[in-house]
């Protein structure tokens, strides 16, 4: 195994990633940042330099479980305190698995100014993947908005509320395009000329077979995911090999990795589009689009026809379906256990608090503390954090209606955590809801550090405790970090608690978990061995380094 080493600086720029000017948080000047190339078994050091001057940062792995180095996971208020402006720190992590992932910031709402990127982790030497192509490819797919996520973070958290509203434009890899003439754009802001806005291209050559990596990581949208006149075949989700399937577009949530095969076998004459697209939410935010493009095509020439407009926005049907085929490679089953010790069910609601809106879960939103949990429940700080654990299932579950607005509006807010018993199997059903508006219920991709989980079943409608489970698939599950729950719907996971540490459980929605929408997990917290005392200096942990 070797090291991988990177030296990253982190600051804001001036860029152009959509042709409207904004400041965006580079690594060493790029957005989306280097890609990180390991193979199983590699150490990765990033030692991070904080050059944002007046603003702190922290950098999660996406996908990685960070088996024995918890407070390497990068959470800020779970795992770290955050880096302070002018401060360089060293994440040093092993990447135990092959697959696909990402990384992005995870302070405040510091992810949607662009700071993240891919990470990519290769089988050891001598191993094969049980799909063949010729070349491997990887691409991040992003919504993008004009306004500062500070200014968004603080129309959150305001009263009256202000909610984020749609993105601006979608970007593949990073590019995306605003129409420069949209009315009361300030000169000189927007320049639809500017190389910084020019589509990505992915070039192809004739009769070839490509490995696509794809990744999503935006802050609301659901995307649909296509390339023109081709088919995609489906064969990795988050780190794990699935059952192959073709689709014509691929539905990704935030927080989702998916490889597909595609094979260049179109017109070799022309190029085509490769277009992502919002759906799940009614929106009319433009596609966003990049060229494929065969070789020896010159590679900036536009395809010959009208982007593919992609599937309705509001179908979920589809998207239901999707979930429901995968299905893990029946050669790389992980057997599931197949009976579990607790059953947590989370039901998420949109709720009030104080006359702002909020998210929560079982009536709880979820808010981080100021001193990281790790920390403080490794050194027993525990006045840091409410202690009434959250509730596994809300008071009432029985009776209440998930089609109707909630009928009770008002949440609390807590910063309090689920403790797991060390190595129990755990359920957890994300059980949607009716949001504050009627006949409305959202999409709601789950995202889980720390571990993989199986994906056991999904339903629409409301979670039957004696008779769903009795349909739960115990036999060829998938096992992803990042799952969604369909309007409406519910999704049932299980995992085993055997990573000690802490761990965040959330919905990837940048602005659903700014507002409330998560929960955290504690397992074997005793078996944690001394942490580093870079992670410390914020809240109560202050006492640490400043004896
Ligand atoms: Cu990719 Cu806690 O997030």
């Amino acid at each position: 195994a070797r090291i991988r080493h990177y030296r990253w600086e982190v600051k804001y720029e001036f860029k152009s990633q959509d042709c409207f000017r904004k400041l965006v948080i580079t690594i060493n000047g790029r957005t989306p940042g280097p890609s990180i190339r390991a193979q199983q078994g590699d150490t990765v050091i990033v030692d991070l330099k904080n050059s944002l001057l007046t603003e702190n940062v922290a950098i999660h792995w996406h996908g990685i479980r960070q088996i024995g180095t918890p407070w390497a996971d990068g959470t800020e208020g779970v795992t770290q305190c955050p880096i302070l402006p002018g401060d360089t720190f060293r994440y040093m992590f092993v990447v135990d698995r092959a697959g696909t992932y990402m990384y992005h910031a995870h302070y405040g709402m510091q992810r949607e100014a662009g700071l993240y990127g891919s990470l990519r982790v290769a089988l050891p030497d001598g191993e094969v993947e049980p799909f063949t192509y010729d070349h491997d490819r990887s691409i991040i797919l992003n919504d993008w908005y004009h306004k500062s996520a500070y200014e968004q973070a603080a129309g959150l958290s305001s009263v009256p509320f202000v909610w984020v509203g749609d993105p601006q434009s979608l970007l593949i890899q990073g590019r995306g395009r605003f129409n420069c003439s949209t009315p009361g754009i300030e000169a000189g802001k927007c320049n639809a000329t500017n190389p910084e806005c020019s589509p990505y291209v992915l070039t192809v050559v004739p009769g070839k077979t490509y490995r696509l990596r794809i990744g999503s990581l935006t802050a609301l949208a659901a995307l649909s995911f296509e390339i023109e006149g081709h088919n995609m075949t489906v064969v990795e989700a988050d780190g794990h090999y699935v059952e192959p399937f073709i689709v014509k577009n691929l539905f990704i949530y935030s927080g989702e990795t998916y490889s597909v095969l595609i094979t260049a076998n179109q017109d070799p004459s022309r190029n085509y589009w490769a277009v992502s697209k919002m759906v799940s939410r009614n929106n009319s935010v433009p596609t966003g689009l990049a060229i494929f493009n065969y070789y020896p095509n010159h590679p900036k020439r536009s395809p010959p026809t009208v982007p593919p407009s992609g599937p309705f926005w509001g179908a979920i049907e589809p998207r239901v379906n999707q979930s429901l085929a995968i299905k893990s490679h029946p050669n790389y089953i992980h057997p599931v256990p197949q009976t579990s010790d607790r059953v947590i069910i989370l039901l998420n609601t949109q709720n009030r608090i104080n006359g702002s809106v909020k998210w929560s879960i079982n009536n709880v939103s979820f808010s981080l503390p100021h001193t990281p949990y790790l920390i403080s429940l490794k050194h027993d700080l525990l006045h840091t954090f409410e202690q009434t654990p959250p509730p596994d299932v809300i008071n009432g579950y029985q009776t209440y209606d998930i089609n109707t607005v909630a009928p009770n509006v008002n949440a609390t807010s807590s910063n309090s955590l689920y403790r797991l018993k060390f190595n129990t199997t755990v359920d957890i059903i994300l059980q949607n809801a009716n949001t504050l508006n009627v006949n409305n219920s959202e999409t709601h991709p789950w995202h889980l550090h720390g571990h993989d989980f199986w994906v056991v079943g999904y339903g629409s409608g409301k979670f039957n405790v004696s008779e769903d489970p009795k349909r739960y698939n115990l036999v060829d599950p998938i096992m992803k970090n990042t799952v969604p729950v369909h309007p409406y719907g519910w999704t049932a996971l299980r995992f085993v608690a055997d990573n000690p540490g802490v761990w965040a459980f959330h919905c990837h929605i940048e602005s659903h978990f700014f507002m409330g929408m998560g929960a955290v997990f504690e397992e074997g917290i005793e078996k944690v061995t001394k942490l580093p005392s870079s992670i410390m200096g914020c809240g109560d942990t202050k006492r640490f380094i400043r004896p």
